[in-house]
């Protein structure tokens, strides 16, 4: 089975993530890192050792990370996702402590002790925590396998700024150490998790699984759903984050193309924005593969398995 570390900042669809993971025999999770993002660290490492709990997996440990980003101020998303960063949902309390260790140097410690290209990193939050331990320690760069991150937007704009999705606004500097590390990188943008909208259909079909964690899922998820459907006044939202682990287990359900990619740092108008070449008007070598379609039901089909599986 592959082996990943799952930063993240959990959010309901982040939340989705980890469980999709926990379902998946084909992934090793070998850590959750937490980030401040949607909500402080604080909620987000006790968020991620909660889902962790629902999942029946106390087994897997959660390093709390980066508590702001690397040069901005936080800004967070209780707006979406409700006070806690998990409203809609009633979670058992975490049995298993945080580690005493902190994300940056976990990632750290993992990457170094795996052989080369043995790990997968996958972003589900600001890139803060990873951008640091590339700071940190250059030489976990050659141990990486590859990241697949969750983040950006180029198509159809922002949805945290005109020109910026949430993920990389909240971090543009941390972005741009990860899009200029030459690590292989795979970013699932908001054109493509657009497109993996959650109908009321698939709610009521995870809810009718009957399981506890699928009755959580299923509230969080309602809760999350209700703020796309008042912002938008249509009835179906994206999970955004599961995309991430989705194309980890189904390739084939994605399509996208290797492009260069460039963060926005500096304009005031633009923080944050992440600027592919996709036509290669600029004949940069490419340093991104970016997803941009994916297919709905195959992939709402594999959550509802996948989740099905979980206690
Ligand atoms: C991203 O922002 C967060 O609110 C979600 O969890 C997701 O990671 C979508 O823009
Ligand atoms: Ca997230």
């Amino acid at each position: 089975s592959r082996k990943i570390i799952i930063d993240t900042d959990p959010g309901q669809d982040d939340a989705f993530a980890i469980l999709l993971a926990l379902g998946s025999p084909e992934l090793e999770v070998v850590g959750v890192t937490a980030v401040a993002g949607n909500v402080p660290v604080s909620k987000t490492e006790w968020n991620a050792r909660r889902v962790l709990e629902l999942g029946g997996r106390q087994d897997i440990r959660v390093a709390p990370g980066c508590s702001r980003p690397m040069v901005k101020s936080l800004f967070t998303a209780e707006y979406v996702h409700g006070d806690s960063g998990l409203e809609g949902c009633d979670l058992p309390e975490p049995s298993m402590p945080a580690l005493d260790i902190h994300a940056i140097d976990f990632l750290i410690d993992r990457l170094m002790a795996e052989p080369e290209g043995e790990i997968t990193l996958c972003p589900l939050g600001p890139l803060t925590n990873i951008a640091m331990a590339m700071v940190k320690e250059p030489r976990i760069l050659g141990r990486i396998r590859e990241i697949v991150l969750m983040g950006g937007g180029y198509f159809e704009g922002g949805n945290t700024t005109p020109a910026a999705e949430f993920n990389i606004f909240v971090d543009p500097h941390a972005a741009h150490v990860v899009f200029t590390s030459g690590v292989p990188l795979t970013m699932v943008p908001i054109d493509c998790t657009y497109k993996a909208l959650m109908t009321p259909a698939w709610l009521e079909e995870l809810r009718a699984l009957g399981t506890r964690t699928a009755r959580e899922a299923a509230g969080m998820a309602s809760f999350y759903q209700e703020y796309g459907n008042q912002k938008f006044g249509t009835d179906s939202y994206p999970l955004h984050d599961p995309c991430v682990i989705g194309y980890l287990l189904r390739p084939d359900l994605f399509q996208g193309r290797a492009c260069h990619v460039e963060i926005e740092t500096t304009s005031p108008t633009t923080l944050g924005m992440t600027v592919v070449d996709w036509w290669n008007v600029t004949k940069r070598p490419t340093n991104c593969h970016v997803l941009r379609d994916l297919d709905n039901p195959a992939f709402y089909a594999l959550m509802l398995e996948r989740i099905g599986r979980l206690p």
